[in-house]
């Protein structure tokens, strides 16, 4: 039989803590197979409480309770009594001292949540509910206390780390030592950490605008030591950035970041002392792609902004979530956009936001940026509460203006510095200090979806006018049916045929924010809106939602030569960019009508008129290179999955395949020239022009590669062989294993055994070697990836590397996962019920491709959701697995 039904927390019935918890007195003793945690807690009654609470409940998992102590007094059975990941003391009295000593086993905690081993060091990671399993606590953001941490462990690991200041270090007998951290700031568990190990370290220092001297050290394995400068600098430029557009300074003497290899995410913002996944910090030309410096760089920087948004001011409870990661990731786009190209770094956020958000908010698990509800908190690091939380942010800071956003994160900051709050507290901050009235706005935080414009226009001649009429609508989700209409700036211009035209909106001043009053933001707040354009003197085509300024799908009934007009002419980069998409979709779209009724795409071609504006664009030097190269990627096999209502898995593919085809047989010469021009003996460099050039360059190359010309082949392994860098040697590894060309097929398999041989010690390049095999759209590519899972760079236990080969096939690879007779899904369960026991998180993570099950034909449908029971059935679920699997069941 099973458990029962694990149970679900609702944001309606949050209290306030019984108790409060002054200070937190740890006393870390590892040893070899055990580490012995003593805890002294100096407990209060919370004067907010509603009652005087006369017992209190701690939170703990997998603790072996050694003992435990009142005020002095060893407590007995019936003191105290265990529930269910808890233990209550009965009779507390005001307030007391606690003292608990906990028995863990670091060596086998393989959820890699709480203190576990990583290789060579211990280290924990606590957020969002860990540090339960350290030590028994109210292991709850709102409780903040001041911690003092000892360590103490073997001289085999010579750093021994906690948050804080280091006040004191020596000698603790039997080759054994200690250190004692101490956090002035009061913080809530889940930003403890702890780090024991044999590291190596890089140090700087950075002096903050009122002067203070910041000690600065990234620690990693001694053999990674040659990858940290970049992270270095990331961090130094985050610092300034934060101190330069929101004020922000650094408030310890020190900041250090240690990477591990085994991590359940991306990084995590613990006071002073930042825990990374290794693949976020680590970077160097050879090893790491241009993508790989870009991330390191915006998690680095994102990590370092929680100190503020996160940190300083935290979540109150975990429903708050978005408080501080949609505020962060907004914070570090911005910071990207500052370091690189915005335009281009729109772009890229908003390609994800469209794929993955979307999907997301259109299935099973969609929630709003603040959930009502959860049954397991983990599952709710979302793409929703990240980056659709970003989005919301974004909306605001557009809507205050520059200058009152920032004034509004100043109230914000100051107003709440050392509390716990909510995402009410940070709009109210925003509200008070700009005068606006956010009332509506706040729908955003509550409602589900993704919000549907639809735009219709008139043009009357003879009164020179010009109406768009805004319908909104949003599709129902499962928290709620009926949605009361949101507040959505549109952002938007008129273009004539020459370009932008002037704006004279009827009942409104002219928009002085553009000095050429070209553009404007209108206010969408009614189910429907119509706005009036005065003087203007020919049929305009409209361009909406520049800058994706809302988080909506827009629909407009674009013709072609519409789309072609905002692809040259727009005076918004992200709007070009946007036609050309949408250009690429029609073409996708004719292809896949004739695909279904042929099942056969032969004699497939593009009008003249398409290949011509592909041309021009490719042709246009006065675009950013970065530009040019997105612009000719066409939307991705997800983009058009989310966009359809069922997903014809072998439609979408071979027709976006055909019309690559064509566009690269169309542009040879363009892409040649292209190639051709680029010098590959240029020194790596990680610059945003450098990076723009480099990615056009293998866009081409990717192209030309459908061509099966020879030359095309064997530039690609001259390519592979000679690349100086990471980027180009995996821009054509990925080409020679993709492609159908016999010559190819032959000359990637000597690659891959060349590249496996050359890069067998460095893991985060074998994690790209895993993925580049799983990604193979070719066929057979299932019996690989099996194969693969029993090579011995193969470790089942970590992270990355599960991510890197299953992870990269089942959300990378839809025609060899989506395979008709259902093998993808059955591969996918086997794997998933393998990893429930072991690392609940990763398990949950990876079942998200057969949540969308209800997106599919009837076999399809029929055949993952069976997989999706079969999970169900498995004895011992993890709550993780559990929620996503009953709810995408439900
Ligand atoms: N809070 C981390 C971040 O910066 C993410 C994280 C969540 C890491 C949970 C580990 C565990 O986004
Ligand atoms: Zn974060």
């Amino acid at each position: 039989m099973n458990a029962p039904a694990p149970k679900t927390i609702y944001l309606k019935d949050y209290q306030v803590p019984d108790y409060l918890i002054d200070t937190t007195d740890l006393n870390v003793d590892i040893h070899d197979g055990y580490t012995l945690v003593s805890c002294m807690l100096a407990l209060r009654r919370n004067p907010a409480a509603k009652q005087a609470a006369t017992e209190l409940t701690l939170q703990g998992a997998d603790l072996e309770l050694v003992s435990l102590s009142l005020d002095g007094r060893l407590l007995e059975e019936g003191d105290y009594t265990f529930g269910e990941e808890s233990l209550t003391i009965f009779n507390t009295p005001e307030t007391f001292t606690l003292i608990t000593i906990t028995k863990i086993k670091p060596e086998s905690n393989t959820s890699l949540e709480g203190l576990y081993r990583s290789r060579t060091m211990y280290c924990t990671q606590c957020e969002a509910e860990g540090f339960r399993k350290i030590t028994y606590y109210l292991d709850r953001p709102d409780v903040m206390s001041e911690f003092t941490t000892k360590v103490i462990a073997d001289k085999k690991y010579p750093v021994l780390l906690s948050n804080g200041n280091l006040i004191e270090q020596g000698d603790a007998g039997e080759e054994r030592h200690y250190a004692i951290w101490h956090d002035p700031f009061k913080k809530p568990a889940y930003l403890f950490a702890l780090v024991a190990g044999d590291l190596a370290h890089i140090e700087d220092s950075f002096s903050t605008s009122s002067g203070r001297a910041v000690t600065l050290r990234i620690f990693v394995e001694p053999k990674d030591l040659d990858k940290c400068d970049h992270a270095m600098a990331s961090l130094k430029h985050a610092m300034r950035w934060d101190e330069e557009v929101y004020g922000r300074e650094y408030d310890l003497d020190i900041f250090m970041i240690v990477a591990v290899d085994d991590f359940n995410m991306g990084a995590m913002e613990n006071k002073g002392l930042n825990i990374f996944n290794t693949s976020c910090v680590l970077a160097k030309p050879e090893t790491t792609t241009d993508v790989g410096f870009q991330r390191v760089e915006g998690v680095v920087a994102h990590e370092y902004f929680h100190n503020w948004s996160g940190n300083r001011v935290t979540c109150r409870d975990w429903f708050q979530l978005s408080l501080k990661e949609g505020f962060t990731v907004y914070r570090d786009s911005e910071f990207s956009a500052d370091m690189g190209s915005r335009t281009v770094k729109r772009v890229e956020d908003v390609t994800l936001l469209r794929t993955l958000q979307f999907a997301e908010d259109a299935g099973p698990m969609a929630h709003p940026i603040r959930p009502e509800s959860y049954i397991e908190i983990s599952n709710f690091y979302t793409m929703t509460v990240y980056e659709k939380g970003a989005e919301v942010i974004r909306m605001l800071a557009n809507l205050l203006g520059k200058e009152n956003f920032r004034k509004g994160t100043d109230l914000y900051f100051d107003r709440h510095d050392g509390q716990a709050v909510t995402t009410e507290d940070f709009v109210t901050a925003l509200a008070d200090a700009s005068g606006r009235d956010l009332s509506q706005f706040k729908r955003w935080y509550s409602q589900a979806g993704t919000p549907r414009l639809d735009v219709t226009d008139y043009y009357d001649e003879d009164a020179q006018t010009y109406s768009l009429t805004i319908k909104q609508s949003c599709p129902p989700t499962p928290e709620c049916q009926n949605k009361l209409p949101f507040h959505i700036p549109i952002a938007m211009g008129l273009l004539g045929s020459a370009g932008d035209l002037p704006l004279y909106l009827q009942g409104s001043q002219p928009d002085f924010e553009t000095s050429d009053n070209t553009h404007r933001v209108l206010e969408l707040t009614d189910a429907e809106q119509t706005f009036v354009f005065e003087r203007v003197q020919e049929k305009p085509v409209p361009s909406l939602l520049r800058g994706f300024s809302a988080p909506v799908k827009l629909n407009y009934a674009y013709s072609t030569r519409d789309l072609i007009l905002l692809m040259s002419r727009d005076s918004d980069g992200f709007s070009r960019w946007e036609a050309s998409q949408q250009l690429g979709l029609q073409a996708i779209s004719a292809a896949m009508a004739a695909y279904q009724q042929e099942r056969s795409l032969d004699g497939f071609s593009l009008s003249a008129q398409l290949v011509d504006a592909y041309r021009r664009v490719l042709q246009d030097a006065s675009l950013d290179q970065a530009m040019v190269a997105y612009m000719l990627t066409l939307p991705s096999e997800a983009y058009i999955s989310e966009l359809a209502d069922v997903i014809d898995v072998e439609a979408i593919h071979y027709s976006r395949q055909a019309v690559r085809k064509a566009l690269a047989n169309a542009l040879a010469d363009d892409f040649t020239r292209i190639y051709q021009s680029y010098d590959h003996r240029q020194p790596y460099a990680a610059t945003a022009d450098a990076i723009a050039t480099r990615s056009l360059k293998n866009v081409a190359l990717a192209y030309l590669m459908l061509i099966h010309d020879e030359g095309s082949i064997r530039a690609c392994e001259q390519q592979y062989r000679h690349g100086n860098n990471m980027t180009d040697v995996m821009a054509a590894l990925t080409q020679l294993v993709n492609s159908e060309a016999p010559l190819a097929q032959e000359y990637s398999l000597a690659a891959l055994a060349d590249f496996f041989g050359r890069w067998q010690h460095e893991s985060l390049v074998v994690n790209q070697w895993l993925s580049v095999q799983a990604g193979c759209q070719l066929p057979d590519t299932l019996s690989r990836v099996r194969a693969l899972l029993q090579h011995s760079a193969y470790d089942g236990k970590n992270p990355n590397k599960i991510r890197s080969l299953i992870g990269a096939f089942c959300n990378g690879n839809a025609i060899n996962f989506h395979s008709g007779n259902g093998e993808g899904y059955a591969f996918l369960a086997d794997q998933i019920i393998q990893l429930n026991r072991q690392n609940p998180q990763i398990a949950s993570r990876l079942l998200t491709p057969l949540t969308k099950w209800k997106k599919y034909d009837h076999v399809r449908q029929q055949l993952m959701k069976a997989q999706l029971e079969r999970i169900r059935a498995e004895p011992e679920l993890s709550k993780d697995v559990f929620e996503v699997v009953s709810k995408s069941l439900a």
